[in-house]
């Protein structure tokens, strides 16, 4: 078991990778695989920027732009994670949306890797460390408890963003079609 919150954060990712691996080789548990997806990722995002972020920007106040480059990139992820809760699991869009999303997270959990948790172990004793662990993974309970996040956004609210995003023909595409145009 990891002790530490950065084994802890290491260990999720990884999990999350597998999910990935999964949803590309398991076509047909792709349902299952989103909304345990989903929940690992909300609720892990989550506990890091309520009990890990913070804290190492007030350890090393030179690591803040990261930590809030880290933040816009969870809520990136968590778009793309929307669409692709909303795309049926038999179209062909899932596998783009799906492959988007795998880009966005590994590029986000390499910056992690290679700057936020390297800067932790530097910034932050071991002590604190294994104390933010326990902290860490009782926030995530408290998030997984919660019930699932992100919700599908409605035909309407497509409807709005399209026009927003001058996407043409908006006005009479049908649900798939203008996901799949706010995806492109
Ligand atoms: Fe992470
Ligand atoms: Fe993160």
């Amino acid at each position: 078991m990891p002790q530490n919150v950065i084994e802890m954060i290491m260990a999720d990712h990884r999990d999350v990778e597998m999910i990935f691996e999964k949803l590309r080789k398991q076509p047909e548990n792709r349902p299952a695989l989103v909304a345990e997806l989903a929940a690992k990722f909300v609720a892990h995002a989550r506990a890091e920027e309520a009990e890990v972020y913070p804290e190492l920007a007030k350890a090393d106040p030179g690591e803040r732009g990261e930590v809030h480059h880290g933040i816009e990139e969870h809520h990136e992820a968590e778009e793309l994670l929307a669409t692709l809760m909303e795309t049926g699991p038999d179209r062909p869009e899932f596998t783009t949306v799906l492959e988007r999303m795998v880009k966005a997270v590994e590029h986000h959990v390499e910056e992690e890797e290679t700057d936020i948790l390297p800067a932790m172990a530097k910034a932050i004793s071991a002590d604190k460390l294994v104390e933010m662990g326990r902290v860490f993974s009782r926030a995530k309970a408290g998030e997984l408890a919660k019930p699932p996040r992100p919700k599908g956004r409605t035909k309407e609210e497509l409807v709005e963003q399209a026009r927003k995003k001058e996407v043409e023909g908006y006005g009479s595409m049908t649900k798939d079609e203008l996901l799949a145009a706010l995806a492109g």
